[in-house]
């Protein structure tokens, strides 16, 4: 899997090194308090700080409610090259659960997914800005990008998800579904999702995911399923009280919530990926990755098709090893393997159909429609 390496989202880049930073410095204006002026005036370009400390998870960050210009995350790591495209930072706790959520994308759908883009300091998305607004125009650039102190990737917490090659992700397919099953399930939620522009005054990124912590990005989805439409992280931050912000928040923080036998639907029994060398599994609440040594390749331990471990290959080639008539799915979910007769067999699933568990059970796989 990841072994692709592309340059950095190259639409930023670019415009970056196209244009000149004058216009980003030395016109902060004194807002440093909820008292002070909310948006930028004058030029459009100018930059105002907002009043506001990121450090909180649940900070709501908006056109009217900004961070100060020398917010910065204190964790900041960097992301493993395998989920980045060119150097991305993020939070510790986000890059954890994006790395998870990346994996996890891949090992159950197939998709390849990185980071195209992630914390950007004030200073960076003042530049950034003011080249949209040279390219398209003030008003124009107020719809797709957000000034100085109201981005959300000056959190630290946020990534644009692209696929190998720099596109943003699309919106509106399966993986879009997928995530919006699954992400918060893992803490990330998408900030700006369709039917939300009257709100965030964004059009609607669907490749843009935001950390919150894994009982308010669970919270978020509740509302959404309960309420039949797609939220965005500014009304839902916004409709919660102090309490519930402050709950949620330590529970986000803590750490302490996640099950030790749970990483976000990955057992202790793990799962092998596509390459078979690597094996990936839970343990004490934290996945874990292993590349398997020597000649060990990850397949199901003895006498089951579940329970996944880095083991020499099987020694004799004829035989079905572990594999049992019940088999197993490839990480794609796109081949069934299983013992036939004494004989391993690998079928492609063909249309629509998947490689899951038959309805009812666990272990015993088939290709199979779409659930
Ligand atoms: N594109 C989003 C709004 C940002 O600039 O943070
Ligand atoms: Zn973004």
């Amino acid at each position: 899997m990841h072994h692709h390496r592309r340059e950095p989202c190259q639409r930023i880049l670019v415009l970056l090194g196209l244009i000149a930073v004058s216009g980003c410095d030395g016109l902060l204006q004194s807002s440093d308090s909820p008292g002070g002026a909310r948006s930028a005036s004058g030029s459009c370009t100018q930059c105002s700080s907002g009043w506001l400390d990121g450090s909180a998870l649940l900070t709501p960050v908006n056109r009217e409610q900004g961070l100060r210009s020398d917010y910065e995350p204190t964790d900041l790591v960097t992301l493993p090259a395998s989920v980045a495209l060119g150097s991305q930072r993020l939070r510790k706790a986000a890059a954890d659960a994006l790395v998870s959520l990346l994996k996890a994308a891949y090992h159950e759908l197939g998709a390849d997914l990185y980071c195209a883009s992630s914390y950007r300091s004030f200073a960076t998305q003042c530049t950034l800005f003011a080249s949209y607004a040279a390219r398209d125009g003030c008003d124009e650039a107020n719809t797709y990008s957000a000034q100085a102190g109201r981005s959300e990737h000056q959190l630290g917490t946020v990534c644009d998800l692209a696929d190998a090659t720099g596109e943003f992700l699309p919106g509106e397919n399966a993986l879009d579904e997928y995530l919006a099953r699954r992400a918060p399930e893992l803490g990330f939620v998408m900030s700006y999702p369709p039917g939300t522009s009257d709100v965030t005054g964004y059009i609607s990124e669907p490749w843009h995911f935001r950390y919150l912590g894994r009982k308010a990005a669970a919270q978020l989805r509740e509302r959404e399923l309960a309420e039949g439409r797609r939220l965005s992280t500014h009304e839902f931050l916004r409709d919660l009280s102090e309490e519930e912000r402050a709950a949620l928040e330590e529970e986000g923080a803590g750490g302490g919530t996640t099950p030790a036998d749970d990483c976000g639907g990955v057992s202790l029994k793990g799962y092998c990926w596509a390459d078979g060398k690597h094996l990936t599994y839970c343990k004490n609440g934290k996945l874990v990755d292993l590349a398997c040594s020597g000649e060990n390749v990850c397949r199901p331990r003895q006498g089951s098709v579940d329970d996944f471990d880095c083991l020499p290959p099987p020694a004799d080639g004829g035989s079905c090893g572990p594999v049992t008539a019940k088999g197993f799915c490839s990480a794609d979910r796109s081949h069934l393997t299983f013992c036939k007769e004494g004989a391993l067999k690998t079928i492609a699933c063909s249309g629509e159909n998947v490689c899951q568990p038959r309805e009812g059970t666990t272990d015993d796989f088939d290709c199979l429609p779409a659930r």
